[in-house]
């Protein structure tokens, strides 16, 4: 018999922070700039929550919510192509997949509305025509941090700054703006506010900020978020568009093929579904690359399993995962990476997650070759099994067990 849901010591800061570096990476990739417009639009938020009366752990969770606002960043991107942030803007889009993707967070309280209507102005001219206080307050709130970091670019430090953002306020205080959150702007913007918001401080001012919240996820909370990461890793690009999930969807079939209990299986999916967020930083110029890549562009691309590897240790309780997924590229006889790990070095967990990978990815689309069907690929890897790279046991299971996973199969806690 399967166990009972198990429950994960995961701190929500770190967790949160992790996931905003990964995000920086999609910015600094797409936009050309690490504009850190998420993390300023957070520090902001949580700020004027306090100075609100807002609860620590509501303050806590408008800081989740404004770091994570535009993450429909990468899906957008991938229908659009590269632009200016300041154009996502523009697309009520990015306010309800925005909103659908942070619900997964493991918030603290009920954050319904706080990101769907970010874009809702005081006088109801807004996305949805919300009107004065109908509107949420943290909505509110949010709609005056995330646009006066976009309209005053609040990062470069300039000493005309708070001058700026009281100018700016005070302007659109009743039409843009819930004039309570302008006046409790006004009673913030001093000059050591207006430092803390500069590119260079802003990470350190935003851990200050944040409460530290270390609650007990369930693996479940968990595979809801990872599941979205995956979809917001994968949406990077079109070749990779199914890849994590895919692989998610393939590692949990193999593993109730191998017996492997629910909880360990659950932690698998998870894994898979973070394996490559580190490919977050890989420029999409070498991701899609319609050619073999350089010995330099090779380092780059390798270099994603150190990122992975560097964002999920920084989260307590990922542990095990990040261990995983940080040797998804190393092979048995010692010719992988990062770390050149071999067969005995290599748990069964960490082989499965590796197999899986290569399987997935070898039918896929890539920009030089088409998507392999099931017999081509387990040619690949029967060859990789005979120079002593894969695990032949989990490539047999594989070659009865891995054509045609099904992505509708990421069943996770289903049972
Ligand atoms: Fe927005
Ligand atoms: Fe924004
Ligand atoms: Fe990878
Ligand atoms: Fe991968």
């Amino acid at each position: 018999m399967e166990r009972v849901e198990t429950y994960m010591q995961v701190p929500l800061n770190e967790l949160l922070f992790a996931l905003s570096r990964a995000l920086d990476f999609v910015e600094q990739d797409l936009l050309g700039v690490t504009s850190n417009h998420g993390k300023r639009a957070a520090y902001v938020s949580a700020h004027l929550c306090r100075a609100m009366g807002v609860s620590n752990a509501d303050a806590f969770d408008m800081a989740c919510c404004a770091v994570l606002h535009d993450n429909a960043l990468t899906s957008y991107m991938l229908k659009a192509g590269p632009g200016d942030i300041r154009r996502l803007e523009h697309f009520q889009s990015h306010c309800t997949i925005g909103e659908q993707n942070a619900l997964a967070f493991p918030f603290t309280g009920d954050v319904t509305g706080i990101i769907l209507h970010h874009h809702e102005n005081w006088d109801g001219t807004g996305f949805h025509n919300l009107t004065g206080e109908d509107i949420p307050l943290r909505a509110a709130i949010l709609r005056l941090a995330d646009n006066m970091d976009l309209v005053l670019k609040m990062g470069n430090g300039r000493d005309s700054l708070v001058r700026e953002m009281l100018e700016h306020t005070r302007a659109l205080s009743g039409r843009l703006y819930s004039p309570r959150v302008a006046q409790a702007l006004a009673t913030v913007a001093t000059p050591e506010f207006a430092d803390k918001l500069r590119d260079d401080h802003i990470d350190q001012a935003l851990r200050e900020e944040i409460p530290s919240m270390r609650v007990d996820l369930s693996t479940a909370d968990l595979l809801r978020v990872c599941d979205i990461f995956a979809y917001i890793i994968d949406a990077k690009s079109v070749f990779t568009r199914n890849h994590s999930r895919g692989v998610a969807a393939l590692i949990d079939r193999l593993s109730r093929i191998c017996k492997i209990e629910k909880e360990k299986r659950n932690r698998l999916i998870i894994a898979a579904c973070l394996h490559d967020v580190g490919k977050l930083s890989t420029p999409l110029a070498i991701l899609e690359k319609p050619g073999p890549l350089d010995d330099a562009e090779f380092e780059v691309m390798r270099n994603h399993v150190s990122v992975s590897e560097d964002i999920l240790n920084n989260v307590r309780g990922l542990e095990q995962i990040a261990a995983w997924c940080a040797s998804h590229h190393e092979k048995l006889n010692g010719r992988g990476y990062s770390h050149r790990l071999s067969g005995a070095d290599l748990s069964f967990e960490s082989r499965l997650l590796a197999c899986c990978d290569i399987y997935q990815a070898l039918t896929e689309d890539r920009p030089y070759r088409s998507g392999m069907n099931h017999l081509q690929a387990m040619d690949i890897i029967n060859g990789m099994v005979a120079n002593g790279e894969l695990d032949p046991e989990i490539a047999g299971v594989l070659a009865g067990h891995g054509e045609a996973a099904n992505l509708n199969h990421l069943s996770g806690n289903s049972g």
